[in-house]
């Protein structure tokens, strides 16, 4: 290794550790993280995957590209068969970048301790239902976090987040959240222009994630609930809290994106479960549609469906005075014609989230997408809220609600689910 790479590699080491230190008036966070560093006696960024999935496998990969000397240490997941996996993956893709040995391979329900004990930055890609506890063990560590979206499945978890994230903030660590679209070079310029008013004012919003069926796992003899459940969260309300939540949030955050970060005041809508019926579908809609409205009397019709066979579009329009704006197209019409199309450098966001996350904490400033992360999983809950009951609800109600979306217990046991929600009768908790 050239002097030249050492010095950088100790310099960004330092800086780790240094910027959990300051904002944290050098109080429990840096002194945890340089414990940690201590032991293991190098100069090393340890990296700790906690839920080694197709997306947790992906963000190990960028995390560990984003520094020289940043390296994946420890892995966490319930199951072994998912870590083995992702490691394997892992080793031909970077194979320079993985330092996990087998006495830093967990798995189980408390896994994700372990690897917050021993890392200093941690990749949070579980089914949403775990975040909110991961996240604030994490906070409570000292420990910069990658935290993917969306961050909870109920009101309780996203207050839970929201305190977290104010921690964080106080003891200057980074929270970087998957909302993925914020970080996409063609899709940051178009937002800029709306919000600078290069098309005039919003009038109305519409967006669409409507698409097939994703996979789904089928029950094995043998398996318990929690077991089956768990490989299969996408289709259980407690796990992945629906797919208006799990999927639709990347489109209605970047509504709220496009209010300048403000969320609806009220939503109401439709849904239902109509042609996934079967069990293997656990208890989820199949489709939603939703009005949200914000305070200024704007409104975002969204739409989503996992229903294959049919019309499909991933989409999202912001329609303002002077130009039709095509989100995902880094476009605006007006009057049928084109009047802006981006032209600008073309970038991998899911690379530039780890790029971004780690360039903060070595300058000091650590990002911290806390409130939006927060209150854009608030917004799809809401909008779960609504189509679920029937009824028209406040975000004050969404807020405040009570419901709370977990299993008796975390083992390997029976675990009983609620009834597919019912318009009309399913009540607002
Ligand atoms: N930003 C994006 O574009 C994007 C894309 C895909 C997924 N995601 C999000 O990433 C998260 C993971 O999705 P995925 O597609 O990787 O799912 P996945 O099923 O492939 O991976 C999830 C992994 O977490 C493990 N797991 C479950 N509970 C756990 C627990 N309590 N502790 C430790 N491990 C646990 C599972 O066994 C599995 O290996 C979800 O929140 C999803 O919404 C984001």
């Amino acid at each position: 290794m050239s002097p030249r790479k050492v010095e950088r590699t100790r310099q960004t080491r330092r800086s780790f550790l240094q910027t959990a230190g300051a904002a944290a008036g050098a109080v429990l966070a840096s002194v945890d993280i340089a414990r940690s560093a201590h032991v293991a006696g190098s100069d090393i960024i340890k990296v700790g995957l906690i839920g080694c999935g197709g997306r947790g496998t992906g963000a190990a990969a960028q995390s560990v590209r984003a520094g020289d000397n940043m390296r994946l240490y420890a892995m966490a997941d319930l199951f072994r068969d998912k870590l083995d996996r992702s490691l394997a993956i892992l080793r031909k893709q970077v194979p320079e970048k993985i330092d996990v040995s087998e006495d830093r391979c967990f798995v189980g329900f408390d896994a994700y301790k372990h690897v917050i004990e021993c890392c200093d930055l941690v990749l949070l890609c579980t089914p949403p239902h775990f975040r909110p506890e991961h996240l604030k063990a994490a906070v409570a560590a000292g420990r910069h976090c990658f935290v993917e979206k969306p961050i909870a499945v109920d009101a309780p978890g996203v207050r839970s987040v929201w305190e977290t994230c104010q921690k964080a903030k106080e003891k200057g660590l980074a929270i970087v959240s998957g909302l993925c679209w914020r970080y996409h070079y063609g899709v940051r310029e178009t937002m800029r222009k709306v919000l600078n008013g290069d098309f005039g004012e919003i009038i109305a919003m519409q967006t669409n994630y409507v698409v097939g069926y994703l996979w789904a796992v089928k029950r094995k003899p043998g398996w318990s609930d929690m077991e089956w459940q768990c490989r299969n969260w996408l289709y259980f309300q407690w796990l992945s809290g629906d797919h208006i939540v799990e999927q639709h949030i990347h489109s209605l955050d970047k509504m709220a994106w496009a209010m300048g970060d403000q969320y609806p005041v009220k939503a109401w809508g439709l849904g239902g479960r109509q042609v996934r019926t079967d069990p293997l579908y656990g208890n989820i809609y199949d489709h939603h549609a939703v009005v949200f409205e914000f305070a200024n009397g704007i409104r975002a019709f969204s739409y989503c469906r996992q229903i294959s066979g049919c019309y499909n579009d991933v989409s999202d329009h912001i329609f303002c005075t002077r130009g039709h704006v095509d989100v995902l197209k880094h476009t605006a019409t007006y009057k049928g014609r084109r009047i802006w199309r981006y032209r600008g450098p073309k970038n991998n966001m899911y690379q530039t989230e780890h790029d971004e996350m780690v360039k903060s904490i070595m300058e000091g400033s650590p990002i911290n997408n806390g409130e939006y992360m927060t209150k854009s999983t608030m917004m799809a809950i809401m909008g779960r809220m609504a189509t679920y009951t029937g009824q028209l609800v406040t975000w004050e109600q969404a807020w405040n609600s009570k419901d709370e979306l977990k299993p008796p217990a975390y083992e390997w046991g029976p675990v009983p689910i609620r009834p597919v929600a019912k318009p009309g009768i399913t009540k607002l908790i």
